[in-house]
């Protein structure tokens, strides 16, 4: 049931603060440390993990892979699992693979673990349907807490995969000592506040919803970013493709000039992700770089950021939150976009045409 929305895609976005709280409060002990027992206790003969998903489970992996490489200080290669198994994956018994999947029956993703299976790693598979294919065939399961996601378009299940692979990273950090108490604490305490942050954004809906009318009615729409904005930008423009059919690219900001810059012109819509304080004046400069070639500016930045008002030409502001945490802010941010624009566009948001749900052939 809609309970009372108008589509499942909007009643999913807006249950995001309760999925994020049900996804890391149960896994938090007395003691303020993150409890995983469904994951394993050394990781010491690990020497690489690789983490396999598609689309939007692909998008929350990529972020995942910047926060484990911070805090516990392995490698990750992340790839899509309709192109893993055709490259040339090194795969051994040191290997650790990370599955993420919302249905636990995408086709290429399971195939992908088979693989991984059969070459000796041990697997971890990162999932919302209890008791799906996926997590039936891993050594490890952890489930996120987000609940029946039935809008094709994939939402809650991106943040509380984001959770748990922030909590992850913390967790394998502890065990490898590669992360201090005091980081580790200040880090934990900031995945905490995602409810209540997530609530936040979710406050701006009709800011969003108004500012979603400017690109409605547009071929193109572009969004830029560096790090962790890179791979929050692939998943908005996702979002934004599969339901409004606006055509959409995401584009790595120091990317343009090799190339895209080459499609701005006067009025095109950039979305430009400048929320990584360290990279805030590369990405203020990408910026400029637009506006210079007349392109329209919707920034999104942090709380407080007020310089970038000067250049863009409208700004919509996530709390405040480390960078490596911003992703489910930005994320749930840019499916509210996502979501008025097709909605103006009269869209059928909850099954867009060509797509399914579970994508169980590959
Ligand atoms: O169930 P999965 O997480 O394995 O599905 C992966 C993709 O098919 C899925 O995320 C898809 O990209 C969404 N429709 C995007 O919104």
């Amino acid at each position: 049931q809609k309970g009372g929305y108008e589509h499942f895609m909007l009643k999913e976005i807006s249950e995001q603060p309760k999925a994020l709280k049900d996804t890391i409060s149960p896994r938090i002990d007395e003691s303020g440390n993150i409890k995983l027992d469904e994951f394993p206790t050394n990781f010491d003969n690990v020497n690489k993990i690789y983490i396999i998903a598609c689309g939007t489970a692909y998008h929350a992996g990529l972020v995942g892979k910047n926060l484990i490489e911070k805090y516990a200080k392995i490698p990750v290669s992340v790839d899509i699992a309709s192109e893993f198994r055709y490259n040339n994956p090194f795969i051994d018994k040191n290997t650790f693979m990370i599955i993420i999947s919302q249905s636990g029956e995408t086709a290429d993703t399971l195939a992908a673990l088979r693989l991984g299976r059969k070459k000796g790693a041990k697997i971890l598979s990162i999932c919302n349907v209890v008791g799906s294919s996926i997590p039936r065939e891993s050594d490890y399961c952890v489930y996120t807490w987000a609940g029946p996601e039935i809008a094709v378009a994939s939402t809650k299940a991106y943040t509380t995969q984001v959770a748990v692979l922030a909590m992850i990273s913390l967790y394998i950090g502890k065990l490898r000592k590669t992360i201090s108490d005091d980081e580790y604490t200040k880090v934990l305490n900031e995945i905490k506040s995602f409810p209540q942050k997530a609530e936040s954004v979710l406050k701006m809906e009709s800011e969003i919803e108004s500012i979603s009318s400017y690109i409605v009615n547009q071929k193109d729409v572009f969004y830029i970013g560096r790090s962790i904005d890179y791979y929050v930008a692939m998943e908005g423009s996702l979002k934004l493709k599969e339901i409004s059919y606006i055509h959409s690219e995401a584009i790595a900001a120091g990317e343009l000039k090799h190339g895209t810059l080459a499609l701005v012109e006067d009025g095109v819509p950039v979305i430009a992700l400048a929320t990584q304080n360290r990279l805030f004046d590369k990405t203020l400069s990408n910026i400029k770089e637009v506006k210079a070639r007349g392109g329209y500016v919707i920034a999104i930045a942090k709380k407080g950021n007020k310089e970038i008002e000067k250049e863009a030409d409208v700004v919509l502001y996530i709390p405040e939150i480390i960078d490596e945490l911003t992703a489910p802010l930005s994320g749930i941010l840019l499916q509210l976009l996502a979501y008025y624009a097709a909605k103006k566009k009269g869209c059928d948001i909850d099954k867009p045409r060509n797509l399914a749900k579970s994508v169980t052939v590959e």
